[in-house]
């Protein structure tokens, strides 16, 4: 591993700020912020079943993946129009670059607006149009990720694929979320396996509540390229093994996993044990609006519970980096300025 300049524990906080990072497991859906779903409840008339801003945060009090999977989705009905999508897209990358993040893959959830009729383009466009617009105006590099709801039927999952493939060169991979347990990865088999003909990045959920084998079917039967969460494979010796021997990264998503009861105490979070024994961890915000922080705001209370160090963040930050689906000339670009901002900490001891 490369040896980096240590950096002083009173400096850690501004530094996780500083670094350059890339963020990888971000649904755009749950980026949506109480206000701007009011606000777009408003200007497209639809009723929510909520009195207000405040009252909808209250119901922000999850148990388990499903309770919030319910609300979020109630959230997402208020986006119908082009603009929708494309506001929805600026707001997070405008924000996730105050946390300097250089590079985002985005996913979204195309089954959420179809089944209600809005259209495969008004969504695709509107995302592109925000993540194109966002490079220009602001310099945040992203890409988007198409994923299948997997509570849904694998032939819903080919309908969808065939509906996006005319708007093929705007994402560049596919993704599965949502319900885990009871919707295992051989599911969907013979989408993925068709995506992977078409070229596309593959990546899934796995391990989030679902056990290692999940994680394995997600590795073998679907030919993943990342995990998405993979905390559960920690009760699996031979799965940590394989994960290490094929430096598939696992996306991981702290906050997310204490607001949905996967860990019940961030300082209980196994990260750290996943980044000692080598895999290719990335912290990550899952749905930002719902579980309480951005990127950075992971990094810190992560940090800060666990008594993790400079040392430590320097490896998730190349991680990001290494985990990304960029050029090795983008990454190498990143990778100076990573070089430049632990270097300025450094000196500052
Ligand atoms: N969709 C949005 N967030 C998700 C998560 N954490 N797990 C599964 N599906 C999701
Ligand atoms: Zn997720």
């Amino acid at each position: 591993m490369h040896t980096v300049p240590a950096v002083d524990a009173a400096h850690l906080p501004q530094l996780l700020k500083a670094m350059p990072k890339a963020e990888l497991h971000m649904h755009i859906e749950g980026s949506l912020e109480p206000e701007l779903i009011f606000a777009l409840a408003q200007r497209n008339g639809v009723k929510l079943p909520y009195a207000g801003v405040e009252d909808l945060r209250r119901a922000y009090a999850f148990t388990d993946l499903q309770s919030f999977l319910d609300i979020y989705y109630a959230g997402a009905s208020v986006l119908l129009y082009e603009q929708d999508f494309y506001d929805m897209g600026r707001a997070y990358l405008t924000r996730a670059a105050q946390d300097n993040v250089v590079h985002a893959e985005i996913f979204f959830d195309p089954q959420t607006h179809t089944q209600r009729g809005v259209g495969m383009e008004t969504v695709i466009n509107g995302l592109y149009r925000a993540c194109r617009d966002a490079e220009i105006e602001q310099g945040i590099s992203s890409a988007l990720i198409l994923s299948f709801l997997r509570h849904l039927s694998e032939e819903d999952a080919f309908a969808t694929l065939e509906a996006a493939l005319p708007l093929r060169d705007r994402f560049i991979g596919v993704g599965l979320d949502s319900s885990e347990v009871g919707n295992p990865p051989e599911k969907f088999a013979r989408v993925f396996a068709r995506c992977r003909e078409l070229g596309l990045h593959l990546v899934a959920h796995a391990g989030e509540e679902g056990p290692p084998a999940y994680i394995w079917g997600a590795l073998d039967v679907l030919h993943s390229e990342r995990i998405d969460h993979g905390v559960q494979a920690a009760r699996d010796e031979a799965l940590m093994q394989r994960l290490v021997r094929d430096g598939v990264p696992l996306t991981v998503c702290p906050l997310s996993n204490l607001k949905l009861c996967v860990v019940s105490d961030l300082a209980q979070h196994n990260l750290p044990q996943l980044l000692e024994a080598g895999l290719k961890v990335t912290v990550n915000s899952d749905d930002p609006a719902y579980f309480g922080g951005y990127v950075n705001e992971n990094y810190l209370q992560l940090f800060a519970a666990t008594g993790m160090n400079s040392q430590q963040a320097w490896q998730l930050a190349v991680n990001s980096f290494d985990a990304s689906f960029v050029t090795p000339q983008q990454r190498a670009h990143w990778m100076r300025q990573l070089e430049a901002v632990f270097a300025r900490y450094a000196a500052l001891a």
